[in-house]
């Protein structure tokens, strides 16, 4: 008999087990006063999308969208109706309405998240009485109003997040009743009038993680601190983005030895960086960018053992670096992001940096170290981005062999000399590559690209570089952004470019190129977004651009020897600088010209002729217009006077006639230059009132 027994309950066990995981609906259906409860709850809601088509009443309830049910007693476990606001595909509205009481007839509710809706209302002060939730989420619900007190009711909460609401409080003594709460989350609250935070907080008995980013935190005052039966429990602690000062470090030192992460990002720590740290042995991850911290890393960080990132990013330090570096030695194995950019740090690179064998990633950005770099980063197999610009390197770059899977390398804005290593074409993970504004010189080959297959960006620019290409090289690489500035790439245009169908910016000013645009080239104006070959000396005629599907926003051709009329622009352009060239003829295509982005236009210095168009209330984005050094001739055109957004205004030194138009509305206009032309009639009387920001004014 009871063997019976036995075996007919494992039986039902089995077959529920079998039916839910084949996802065939279960014999356990919603219990009918719950169904009720969560239909009155949708009636109360407004649910523009129709989020909870699901919720018919012909369907168990235990199926319907953001509902689970026990599947030992049927209960309704979990109401999980989170809006995924950042998700960009997701083209449903958020809930908004009311959250109605019928909620409290679901006794055994454990879990209710709807979080990112839209409620308006306040907290209602009944979801207290939901006692066996353990989770409770009304994350930037648009809620508001005082938080109820009878929230601290809810002695089994485990995890509750108000943050990003419009909600107020006057004190924490509702949470403090919360003795099971590990996770606690706040962030974007007002407490500015909650003085005495850190003690509610460092007596929360289970308490694991504390979220409080920008929640204008009042200081620590470190007169009244008390530590006794303060938990020990806080791992961790997100205090980004609030004002406080370096009072923070002292009740941090205290409230937990357990703490395995600190965010501090974004406040006001300003003087000596505290020496504090001796007994938090577990931090993994400390976080102190964007405050005022000065001197250096402190003695304590000896102790830190397990760290793995370090965020120091935008301090004032400004030890030896090495001496810094040297107390991080504990971390030696464990470190595996470190920023140490934006601080006054001098001294030279330090070499003991290539024992952190497990580092991915490590900035030193606009800092003042000097000297030499080490040899070889061989050591740091791991290494994923790697960026020193704007420092004071000398010497040349380092062997960059073994490290595969390196994706960003940024060493520009520093003085290094020599030559590009070959070892830089074996970086088989890279896909950004800046080396600009040094003094590398040698020459480029493909052996320095050979398995850069995944490069989407490579900046070369201003270095004596040459550049030693077959005329039928094609690169593993399809690269986004190019820069060649100063460069010597020429005389030829690279044929290889032509390969790169996805660019999208290219900077080859000033590369000693003397030859023609190959025709096909400009098939890549469908993806280019700015194109820079000023500074050169390339001939030849300007295509017709606005007849292929351009996406030009900056077109910079000033300074060569392109030659024949003006064709019509890119529709999409914004700036086009074509000055300094031989274009001649007038200008009769102007006026078939769509582009209402037009915002800097330069014609200056070309061989131009004809009279000025006349179709300027096209153009009245224009902000800057330069014709001057040209042949222009007749009258200035009356609708000049449309350009009302323009600052500047060059046509000197054309052939220009009578009398000026109107300019009233151009009130914008800092620089007006119409020198040197042939204008005649007498100074306008609306230049004083109208042109009230006028700076140079030049009609000799
Ligand atoms: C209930 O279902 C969950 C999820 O499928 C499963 O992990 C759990 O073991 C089940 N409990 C019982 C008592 O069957
Ligand atoms: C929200 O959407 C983002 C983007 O699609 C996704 O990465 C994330 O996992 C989603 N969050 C949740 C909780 O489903
Ligand atoms: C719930 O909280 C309120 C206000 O904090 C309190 O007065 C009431 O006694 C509590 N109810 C229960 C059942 O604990
Ligand atoms: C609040 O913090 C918890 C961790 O404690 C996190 O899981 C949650 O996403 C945070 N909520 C928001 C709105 O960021
Ligand atoms: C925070 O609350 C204080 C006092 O109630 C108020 O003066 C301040 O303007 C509030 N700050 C914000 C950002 O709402
Ligand atoms: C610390 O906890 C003990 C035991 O719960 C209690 O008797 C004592 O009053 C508490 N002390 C303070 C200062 O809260
Ligand atoms: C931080 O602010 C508190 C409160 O204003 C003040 O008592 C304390 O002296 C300040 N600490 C430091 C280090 O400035
Ligand atoms: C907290 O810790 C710091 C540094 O460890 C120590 O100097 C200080 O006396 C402690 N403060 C309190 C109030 O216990
Ligand atoms: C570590 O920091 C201390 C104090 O901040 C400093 O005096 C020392 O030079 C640094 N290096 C070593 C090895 O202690
Ligand atoms: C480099 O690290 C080793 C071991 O971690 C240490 O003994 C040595 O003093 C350090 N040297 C420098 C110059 O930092
Ligand atoms: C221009 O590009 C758009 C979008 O990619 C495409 O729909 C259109 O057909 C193209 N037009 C021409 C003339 O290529
Ligand atoms: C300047 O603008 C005013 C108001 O829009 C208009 O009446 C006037 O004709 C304009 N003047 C010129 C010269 O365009």
């Amino acid at each position: 008999m009871l063997f019976k027994v036995i075996y007919s309950v494992l039986f039902v066990l089995t077959s529920v087990n079998c039916c839910l995981s084949a996802g065939i609906s279960s014999n356990i259906r919603c219990l009918q006063t719950e169904k009720t409860a969560l239909l009155q709850f949708k009636q109360g809601l407004v649910d523009e999308s129709n989020v909870l088509a699901s919720w018919e009443t012909g369907k168990d309830c235990c199926e319907w969208r953001g509902i689970t049910c026990s599947n030992e007693t049927g209960h309704v476990v979990t109401l999980d109706l989170y809006y995924n606001s950042s998700d960009v595909y997701n083209v449903e509205t958020p809930l908004s309405g009311v959250i109605a009481p019928s909620l409290l007839e679901l006794p055994y509710l454990t879990y209710l998240d709807l979080s990112f809706n839209n409620f308006k209302g306040k907290i209602p002060k009944f979801i207290g009485s939901l006692s066996r939730l353990k989770h409770l989420k009304l994350a930037g619900a648009s809620l508001s109003g005082p938080i109820p007190p009878q929230l601290g009711n809810l002695s089994s909460l485990y995890a509750l997040d108000l943050a990003w609401n419009f909600v107020t409080f006057e004190n924490l003594e509702w949470l403090s009743h919360l003795s099971s709460l590990r996770y606690l989350n706040m962030s974007g609250l007002n407490f500015s009038e909650v003085v005495n935070w850190p003690e509610s907080i460092s007596k929360l008995p289970s308490l694991v993680e504390l979220q409080l980013s920008s929640c204008n935190l009042p200081n620590v005052e470190l007169s009244s601190l008390s530590f006794v039966n303060s938990s020990n429990s806080l791992e961790v602690l997100e205090l980004s983005y609030n004002f406080l000062n370096l009072s923070i470090f002292y009740w941090m030192a205290n409230v937990s030895t357990n703490l395995v992460h600190i965010g501090l990002a974004g406040d006001q720590l300003q003087g000596p960086f505290p020496d504090v740290f001796a007994n938090m042995v577990s931090l993994v991850s400390l976080d102190l960018s964007y405050n005022k911290l000065e001197g250096r890393i402190p003695k304590s960080f000896r102790n830190l053992c397990n760290l793995e990132l370090l965020n120091l990013l935008e301090n004032k330090l400004s030890d030896r670096l090495e001496d810094s570096v040297e107390n991080l030695s504990c971390a030696q194995d464990t470190l595996e992001s470190l920023s140490l950019s934006g601080n006054l740090f001098s001294g030279s690179f330090p070499d003991n940096l290539t024992r952190f064998s497990s580092l991915k990633e490590l900035y030193i950005d606009g800092t003042n170290v000097s000297g030499s770099l080490p040899e070889s980063f061989q050591p740091l197999s791991q290494l994923r981005s790697l960026s020193l610009v704007l420092n004071q390197f000398t010497g040349s770059l380092p062997d960059f062999t073994g490290l595969s899977l390196l994706r960003q390398l940024f060493i520009s804005k520093n003085q290094l000399n020599g030559s590009i290593p070959e070892s830089i074409g074996q970086l088989s993970s890279l896909e950004d590559l800046d080396l600009s504004w040094n003094s590398l010189n040698g020459v480029v080959t493909e052996v320095h690209f050979s398995n850069l297959s995944r490069l989407n960006s490579l900046d070369f620019s201003h270095n004596p570089l040459s550049f030693n290409l077959s005329s039928d090289w094609t690169p593993p690489f399809q690269i986004k952004s190019l820069g060649l500035d100063s460069c010597k790439v020429g005389p030829a245009f690279p044929k290889w470019i032509q390969t790169q169908t996805k660019l999208t910016s290219l900077y080859m000013s000033d590369a000693e190129i003397s030859d023609s645009i190959p025709d096909k080239f400009w098939d890549l104006s469908s993806s280019l977004f700015e194109l820079n070959l000023s500074m050169n000396q390339i001939h030849g005629k300007l295509p017709n651009l606005s007849t292929k599907n351009s996406t030009f926003f900056s077109l910079d051709l000033s300074s060569n020897r392109l030659d024949g009329p003006l064709p019509p622009f890119p529709s999409s352009v914004a700036i086009l600088l074509l000055s300094k060239n031989m274009l001649s003829g007038p200008l009769s295509s102007f006026c078939e010209t769509e582009t209402p982005n037009l915002f800097n236009l330069d014609l200056s210095e070309n061989q131009l002729s004809g009279e000025l168009p006349s179709c300027w209330m096209q153009f009245q984005g224009l902000f800057s217009l330069n014709m001057a050094k040209n042949n222009f001739f007749g009258k200035i055109p009356s609708s000049l006077g449309y350009l009302k957004n323009a600052a500047l205004l060059r046509l000197h030194d054309n052939n220009l006639s009578g009398e000026l138009p109107s300019l009233e509305n151009c009130t914008e206009l800092r620089v007006v230059d119409l020198g040197a032309n042939k204008l005649s009639g007498e100074i306008p009387t609306w230049i004083g009132p109208s042109l009230t920001k006028l700076l140079v004014l030049r009609l000799r």
